[in-house]
């Protein structure tokens, strides 16, 4: 497949040339297999299998997905969440707070979270539930977030205090385990985000490096909305630090120095 071909495929499902042209090797290859696997000698046999299989169609768009991720991605997000967001949503809300991480990839943004609200403990007494619903289109990558082991690439931007306090290693320091106690409160869900989301009202959305970076503009806007629906008066929503929102909403306003900070109004 080259990459007139790759585009054609892009063009088919919906997603971005833009998205896709830095990480498309790797895609390729599994795509090409996927062909492979369905004896489809070129591009025309393989998306007219694609319009006639449901199932052939989900696993090429599974295969689509790429799985990037890391703790503390973009680190000065989590000292924004760490010293202004949550204590302030921990004042507001005295119940349950309630996130959403959707594209979740294997939960690293999901446990850099729960790790900074285990650390808030410490200053914060009687700090109530926190309950994070993780969505991911591919399951596979639901299961590793699930299992909780990583590679120390993964772990680049982790301070060592938070390394020592909430990780262990295993075989001879390649891999890192999460701590059990931290996978508590943590809903893991297979979820298309152009099929609607889980139907409840988030504190807090992370949508970051996903939806908005990988497709198109008709199929991203009516998912945004439809994300942004789910989002509590005075919520936060924080998007990938290199994307933009795909429509301005007069609902959400830019919050502090980072250009990738939403709050709604209301409330
Ligand atoms: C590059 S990772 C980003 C992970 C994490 N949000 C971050 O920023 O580090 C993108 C993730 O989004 C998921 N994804 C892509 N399109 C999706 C869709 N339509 N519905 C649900 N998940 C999707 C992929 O499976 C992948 O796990």
């Amino acid at each position: 497949m080259d990459d007139q071909q790759f585009r054609q495929l892009l063009q088919y499902l919906g997603f971005s040339w833009r998205g896709y042209r830095k990480v498309r090797k790797g895609v390729i290859k599994r795509i090409r297999r996927h062909m492979h696997q369905l004896g489809c000698q070129n591009i025309a046999t393989y998306l007219y299998k694609l319009e006639k299989s449901h199932g052939a169609r989900a696993e090429c768009e599974r295969l689509m997905t790429v799985s990037i991720s890391r703790f503390f991605r973009d680190r000065k997000l989590w000292q924004i969440l760490q010293m202004e967001i949550l204590p302030g949503l921990i004042e507001t809300h005295r119940q349950k707070i309630f996130v959403w991480s959707a594209g979740c990839a294997s939960g690293e943004e999901v446990y850099s979270l729960k790790i900074l609200w285990d650390a808030l403990k410490e200053s914060i007494p009687h700090l109530q539930e926190l309950e994070i619903t993780a969505t991911d289109l591919n399951p596979v990558y639901l299961e590793r977030g699930m299992a909780g082991v990583y590679p120390s690439s993964s772990l680049k931007e982790v301070p060592e205090q938070f390394r020592s306090a909430y990780f262990h290693t295993k075989k001879s320091m390649e891999l890192y385990e999460i701590k059990p106690s931290l996978k508590k409160g943590i809903i893991w869900q297979t979820q298309h985000l152009l099929s609607g989301p889980p139907g409840s009202l988030f504190h807090l959305i992370f949508l970051r490096n996903n939806l908005l970076t990988y497709y198109q503009d008709g199929f991203k806007k009516p998912a945004f909305s439809k994300v942004i629906n789910q989002l509590s008066a005075s919520g936060f929503l924080i998007i990938g630090s290199h994307e933009r929102l795909p429509f301005e909403r007069t609902d959400l306003v830019p919050y502090g120095s980072l250009s990738y900070v939403f709050k709604k109004r209301g409330g």
